[in-house]
C-alpha cells in the first residue's frame, strides 16, 4: 500500500458520490412522481417491509394508513402547486405485514428528468412514538388513579370529620354541660376543692371541644362554605403560626367568593401541604399570606423566611410538591415555588376566573355545618 503525502482535494458538490451515500443511507430515501414511488433505497423500502424492487411503482396513498391519506395527498399537492418547496411532517405508513410504521418525512419538490417530483428522506420513529404514547397513556392512568385516591381520601376525611364533629363533639358538649352543673352546685365552702377541680375541668373541656372543632375542620374544611376561602386560609395560617410559634402576616383583598367549592378545597389542601412543609423543612420565624381576588383571577402568595427550598436534600418518595402541582393542574391554576425575596420560600398560585363549568362543578361539595360544641 502506498501512502501519499498530498492532502486529498476538497470536492465540489458535483463530485460527491451521492449514489453510494444514498444506497447506504441509514435514513430512507425516496422519489415520487405522479403520486407513485419511482425510487426507494433499501432502508426506505425496508421500513415498509419490502425490497426496493417490490416497493417501486406503489402508490403513495396505498402505503399509508387510511386516516393519513388526506394529509399525505394535501401535502403532496401543496408542493406540486408550488405553494411551498418542502414539508416536514410525521405520518403513519402501512407495512406489508399490516403493521404501522411511524415516519418522520422531509421531502422537497424537485425536477426529475423534466418532470415535477418529490425527493425525500424518512426516519422510522415508530419506537419513539410508541414509547411516548405508552408514557402518555400511563401518565393519564396515573393521574386518574391519583384523582380516584384523592376522591376516596376526601370522602373518608369527610366521614371522619363528621364523626368527630357530630359524635365526639356531641359527647364532649354533653360532658361540658354536666361539668358546668357540678361547678354551679359546688359553690359552697365545704366543696371548694371539688368546685376548683370542676372549674379546671370545664376549661379543659372547652379546649378539647375547640381542638375537636379544629381537627374536624382540617379534615373537612366546612369553614370554606361558612366563611369563604379567604377567611378559611387566613385562619389556617394563623392557627398554624400560633401552633408553631411563628409570626403570621396575613392580608386579603377583594374576596367575593368567586372561587367555586371544589377549587377552593384544592387550594386549601395545597396551602395545608405548604404549611406542613414550612413546619418540617423551613426553620422559619415568619409566615406571610397574601390573597388577591378580582373578577378575572384569584392569586395567592405564601412566603416563609426560612432556609429556602433548595437547601435541603430532597427525600426519596416525597410526593408533597407533586401532589400540590397535580391539585393546581386539576383546577387549571398555575403554581410556582421559588425563592422568596430576601430568602425563604415563596409559593404563588394563580387561578384564572371564572372557571370553566367542569372544573367549577368537580370534586365533592362539602356540607355546611358548624363545629362541635
Ligand atoms: N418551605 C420550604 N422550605 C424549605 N424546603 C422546602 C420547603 N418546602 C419544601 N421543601 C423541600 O422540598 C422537598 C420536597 O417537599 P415534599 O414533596 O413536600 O416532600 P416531604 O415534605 O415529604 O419531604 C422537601 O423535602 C424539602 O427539602
Ligand atoms: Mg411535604
Amino acid at each position: 500500500m502506498t501512502s501519499s503525502t498530498t492532502e486529498p482535494p476538497a470536492l465540489v458538490i458535483d463530485d460527491v458520490p451521492f449514489r453510494g451515500i444514498v444506497e447506504q443511507s441509514l435514513a430512507g430515501v425516496y422519489v415520487v412522481i405522479d403520486e407513485r414511488f419511482v425510487y426507494a433505497n433499501d432502508t426506505f423500502a425496508a421500513m415498509f417491509g419490502y425490497s426496493p424492487g417490490e416497493f417501486i411503482g406503489r402508490r403513495m396513498v396505498d402505503c399509508v394508513t387510511p386516516d393519513s391519506v388526506a394529509e399525505v395527498q394535501a401535502n403532496y399537492q401543496r408542493r406540486m402547486a408550488g405553494e411551498v418547496d418542502s414539508i416536514r411532517y410525521t405520518t403513519r405508513g402501512l407495512r406489508k405485514d399490516g403493521q404501522i410504521v411511524v415516519l418522520d418525512l422531509h421531502a422537497s419538490r424537485v425536477d426529475c428528468r423534466g418532470r415535477p417530483a418529490l425527493a425525500g428522506v424518512a426516519l422510522d420513529i415508530t419506537d419513539t412514538v410508541l414509547r411516548q404514547e405508552e408514557l402518555r397513556r400511563s401518565e393519564a392512568q396515573l393521574r386518574s388513579l391519583m384523582r380516584r385516591i384523592d376522591t376516596t381520601r376526601e370522602s373518608e376525611r369527610a366521614r371522619l370529620a363528621r364523626e368527630v364533629h357530630d359524635v365526639l363533639g356531641g359527647m364532649l358538649t354533653s360532658a361540658k354541660f354536666d361539668i358546668a352543673r357540678i361547678v354551679r352546685r359546688t359553690q359552697s365552702e365545704p366543696l371548694a376543692e371539688i368546685h376548683q377541680i370542676a372549674t379546671d375541668l370545664l376549661t379543659l373541656m372547652q379546649d378539647t371541644i375547640d381542638t375537636a372543632r379544629v381537627i374536624s375542620n382540617e379534615m373537612r374544611p366546612t369553614s370554606l362554605d361558612l366563611l369563604g376561602l379567604h377567611t378559611s386560609l387566613r385562619q389556617a395560617v394563623e392557627r398554624f403560626a400560633a401552633r408553631h410559634r411563628l409570626e403570621a402576616l396575613v392580608s386579603s383583598q377583594g374576596e367575593a367568593r368567586r372561587v367555586p367549592g371544589a377549587a377552593a378545597l384544592q387550594i386549601y389542601r395545597i396551602v395545608q401541604e405548604a404549611l406542613t412543609n414550612i413546619a418540617r423543612h423551613a426553620q422559619a420565624s415568619r409566615v406571610t399570606l397574601v390573597l388577591t381576588e378580582t373578577d378575572t383571577s384569584f392569586e395567592l402568595r405564601l412566603l416563609d423566611d426560612g432556609c429556602g427550598i433548595g437547601s435541603n436534600p430532597c427525600r426519596e418518595g416525597s410526593i408533597g410538591l407533586f401532589s400540590m402541582s397535580e391539585r393546581a393542574r386539576e383546577i387549571g391554576a398555575t403554581l410556582q415555588l421559588g425563592q422568596a425575596p430576601g430568602g425563604g420560600t415563596e409559593l404563588t398560585l394563580s387561578l384564572p376566573l371564572p372557571l370553566p363549568t367542569p372544573v367549577a362543578a368537580g370534586g365533592q361539595s362539602h356540607s355546611a355545618s358548624g363545629g362541635p360544641g
